[in-house]
């Protein structure tokens, strides 16, 4: 079985993982911004994005950007990572990939003494709050547009 591994975008695979965005139906693409906005986002936020491609073996399948901080998350959850940006490529999904990756983005919080992961999604359609919440996440009440979420770790 390929490993699931996390790695750097560059000019390298920066075309694949701009591609991927299209594998995504219609609607989802609606749920998250294209990987090229995410890109120019994390470029013009050098130091608060991490921006990171998904790989299986060595195919890129999807792609995750963390914000290293968030002015607007309570104090008393502080260190704390929003979790910007996250997509599976559409053949891809469905097979615990996205699971795994989350269980990845959680070791690498708790070896950086982060406290709480956050993240937020609409409501409408088929969103993945199920996900969030079936992986662990908690829904905090609150909303600015978009369901605010958050794990603690
Ligand atoms: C959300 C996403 C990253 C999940 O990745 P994935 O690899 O398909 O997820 P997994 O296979 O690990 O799914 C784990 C569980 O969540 C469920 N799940 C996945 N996506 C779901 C969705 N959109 N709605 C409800 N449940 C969902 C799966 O059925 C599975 O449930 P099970 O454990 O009971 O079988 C992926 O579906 C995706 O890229 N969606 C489009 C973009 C998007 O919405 N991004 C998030 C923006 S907030």
């Amino acid at each position: 079985m390929p490993k699931l591994t996390l790695k750097k975008v560059t000019s390298k695979n920066f075309d694949a993982v701009v591609k991927l965005s299209k594998t995504l139906t219609e609607y989802q693409q609606t749920c998250v911004a294209p990987n090229i906005a995410s890109l120019a986002q994390a470029y013009v936020n050098k130091k608060r994005a991490w921006p990171r491609a998904i790989y299986l073996g060595n195919k890129p399948i999807g792609f995750i950007m963390l914000a290293l901080w968030d002015d607007d998350i309570p104090k008393e959850d502080n260190p704390a990572y929003y979790l910007w940006r996250f997509m599976i490529a559409k053949d891809y999904q469905q097979k615990g990939y996205g699971s795994k990756v989350l269980d990845m983005i959680k070791e690498k919080a708790i070896n950086d003494g982060i406290k709480t992961i956050y993240t937020s999604c609409e409501m409408t359609g088929d969103q993945p709050y199920k996900f969030y919440i079936g992986y662990g996440f908690t829904d905090t009440g609150l909303n600015d547009g978009e369901q605010i979420l958050k794990m603690y770790l």
